[in-house]
């Protein structure tokens, strides 16, 4: 790319407020960051730069861009070093998400196979059967009278999915504490991330106290949970899940397997990864549904011409509008709104000069809603995903798991877990919110989540 820079004196300057806001361009993406950004793009166009206190960024709006960076580019633009990295390592430390280069090469080869479609597929029935029982306890609440928080519900759900799945450990017990631990600690993470000024961790303010004791018990759970496995293969116990590949890994240039910091960042971050964005699909289904009773009656139409029986993963292909509701949802309320990267060398996105080691912004959330690419976009229509209406659209236009070598490694298991867990809520429920509860997309690390959650109300079919 290097070879199309321009000189200095050629370059297009790129359109962005003047350097003079960079307090109040802080103030307002504090305010409400979906909003600034979404501003950002629909007043400047493809690439805008702006400053944020100290930092200077380059937000691209346009797909190709966004291709760029993502994909035709990727070398170009890491993760080390972008704002809110040291929060990141805080809580993920070197785990997939926030290593580079050759280290997340190595550590994403070895873990993909775990990954695959067909290894994926059978956590299916692991999935639905969580959904049964969570459905069991739902039927002892009166949920048709009592609302519950869908959010919450469906947060501790995943969790309990995600740690099934991929370490084989039954945390039912537990389920409710480390949801509440984990969300509270992306909000502090959250806070950081949307504060460059923040003080460091060192600095004992009741923030910064708050977070050091959150992280310490989610650790003290993971460190516990590595303890009992240890002493599970002393006794002769057999696992293949992720964990067991993990803790079979030897580093190329030691012989060495994994400590248990490195296996408790990998936890860390498969936990957080696979768990918040997939409560969020989910919670935003269940509220699109409950506003459009006639894409509702649809999807309960398809689950339900499956017969008096449970979903499964072979019944996935028959379940495309079911499909597309969810697909709709990540559009609208895409549960990953921003990827950050920061350019290692210069280069030219959309015609305009980015110099080295800039802060670069894309916005899921920002793209899935431009009407240059999305007729009419704040309207609801899953009909756009069924597979007749898809062809001509640019990859990047809507991109929810990312693009390029770092493409969500959780996309298959996501896809498949938020359909099951849909189709089976949908045979039995009819969810409806609860009046006048105020519902209002809310940027948080872990995902774009309701900020007063979601209340409703389940009243069986
Ligand atoms: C609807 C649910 C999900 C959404 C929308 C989502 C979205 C994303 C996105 C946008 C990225 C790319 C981040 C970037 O490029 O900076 C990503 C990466 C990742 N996701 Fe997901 N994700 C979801 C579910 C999952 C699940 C269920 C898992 C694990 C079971 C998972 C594991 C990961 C991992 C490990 C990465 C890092 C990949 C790498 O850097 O090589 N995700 N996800």
């Amino acid at each position: 790319m290097a070879t199309s820079i321009l000189p200095a004196r050629a370059r297009p300057a790129i359109p962005g407020p003047s350097d003079l806001a960079l307090f109040s361009n802080l103030r307002k993406l504090q305010e409400n960051q979906l909003h600034f950004l979404t501003h950002m793009a629909r007043t400047y166009g493809d690439v805008v730069r702006y400053r944020l206190a100290h930092l200077t960024i380059y937000q691209v709006n346009h797909p190709d861009g966004a291709a760029q960076i993502l994909q035709g580019n990727h070398k170009n633009y890491g993760i080390e070093g972008v704002p809110g990295f040291k929060t990141l390592k805080l809580v993920f430390g070197d785990g997939l998400i926030t290593i580079d280069g050759d280290r997340w090469l190595r550590q994403r080869r070895l873990v993909q196979p775990h990954f695959h479609h067909r290894q994926v597929a059978t956590y299916g029935d692991m999935m639905v059967q969580s959904t049964l029982d969570l459905m069991e306890q739902w039927r002892d609440r009166r949920v048709n009278e009592l609302p519950l928080d869908m959010n919450t519900e469906l947060s501790r759900l995943t969790l309990l999915n995600v740690v099934q799945a991929l370490f084989s450990m039954d945390i039912k017990q537990d389920a409710a504490y480390l949801d509440k631990l984990t969300m509270e600690l992306a909000e502090l993470v959250s806070v950081r991330f949307a504060n460059p000024l923040y003080p460091p961790l060192a600095v004992p303010i009741p923030g910064n106290k708050k977070f050091i004791a959150l992280r310490d018990a989610f650790d003290s759970h993971i460190y516990r949970a590595i303890r009992q496995r240890r002493a599970d293969l002393a006794e002769g116990r057999e696992f293949h899940d992720l964990l067991a590949l993990l803790m079979s890994a030897k580093d190329a240039a030691t012989g060495e397997p994994m400590s248990d910091k490195a296996l408790r960042d990998e936890i860390c971050t498969f936990v957080s990864a696979g768990s918040g964005t997939a409560t969020q699909a989910l919670t935003w289904s269940f509220y699109l549904l409950a506003a459009h009773p006639d894409a509702e009656d649809r999807v309960r139409r398809e689950v339900t011409a499956l017969g008096n029986r449970l979903p499964t993963v072979a019944d996935l292909p028959q379940l495309p509008y079911t499909r597309a509701v969810i697909d709709e949802a990540m559009r609208l309320y895409s549960p990953v709104w921003v990827l950050t990267r920061r350019s290692l060398e210069a280069d030219m996105i959309c015609g305009y000069h980015i110099p080295p080691r800039s802060t670069v912004l894309v916005s899921p959330y920002v793209m899935h809603r431009d009407p240059t690419y999305w007729p009419d976009p704040e309207r609801f229509d899953p009909e756009r995903f069924l597979p007749a209406n898809t062809a001509g659209r640019h990859p990047y236009s809507y991109f929810p798991f990312g693009g390029g070598p770092r493409l969500c490694l959780g996309k298959d298991f996501a896809l498949m877990e938020t359909a099951l867990v849909l189709a089976t809520v949908m045979q039995r429920y009819r969810a409806r919110l609860l009046p006048g509860h105020p519902v209002e997309a809310y940027t948080r690390a872990a995902g774009l989540h309701p900020r007063y959650g979601l209340l409703m109300t389940l009243h069986e079919v």
